[in-house]
């Protein structure tokens, strides 16, 4: 049995991705001191090859959240796990994540790190699922749109598993027992 049904993002696809929006990003920010924030864990691979396409003054900073709610189901009420080192006041903040499924998450930590003072907050993400988007967030740099399926890779995880693998594929619904 193979794991994955379908590769649905390449490598390549990624890299050239990551390219283009790291090119509108530093021209953005240009004379600007920006931190970029990433979400653990799903966040660790984009934010590593982006911020490896940024100036060497970049800053990353971690938070680590977790929705309450039972089971798969996010509620958009969120609890911190590790907060930021970071102090927001007057940075330009870059928050970067792997994928936008409801909304919910980013919608409460956008809201969250724009109550702390920050000069500018925006989004990064590599990819969205329109069709299971539940509120709308402002996506200042997109990757790209996906098809609703359960997707693992870069970054992405089925019970922790698949994070690693350096593309974004939909998993064998038998893997999970579909
Ligand atoms: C996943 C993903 C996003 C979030 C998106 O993280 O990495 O952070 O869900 O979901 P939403 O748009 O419906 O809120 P997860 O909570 O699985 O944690 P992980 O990053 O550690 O895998
Ligand atoms: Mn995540
Ligand atoms: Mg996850």
């Amino acid at each position: 049995m193979d794991d994955f049904t379908k590769i649905i993002v390449s490598e390549n696809d990624i890299g050239r991705k990551l390219d283009q929006l790291s090119a509108a990003i530093r021209e953005d920010y240009k004379g600007k001191d920006l931190l970029l924030v990433g979400v653990l864990k799903g966040a660790v691979m984009v934010m590593a090859d982006l911020a490896r396409r940024m100036p060497p003054t970049v800053q990353m900073d971690w938070m680590a959240i977790s929705s309450y709610g039972s089971g798969t189901k996010s509620s958009g009420v969120v609890r911190i796990l590790k907060d930021l080192d970071a102090d927001l006041t007057g940075k330009h903040v870059l928050i970067v994540e792997d994928i936008i499924d409801s909304g919910l998450t980013l919608s409460w930590l956008l809201g969250n790190l724009r109550s702390r003072g920050a000069e500018s907050v925006e989004i990064a993400a590599l990819l969205r699922k329109p069709d299971a988007v539940q509120v709308d967030v402002p996506i200042k740099y997109l990757g790209f749109d996906i098809p609703n399926e359960f997707v693992v890779g870069y970054g992405l995880d089925y019970a922790e598993k698949y994070r690693t693998l350096p593309f974004v594929a939909i998993l064998n619904p038998a893997v999970y027992g579909g």
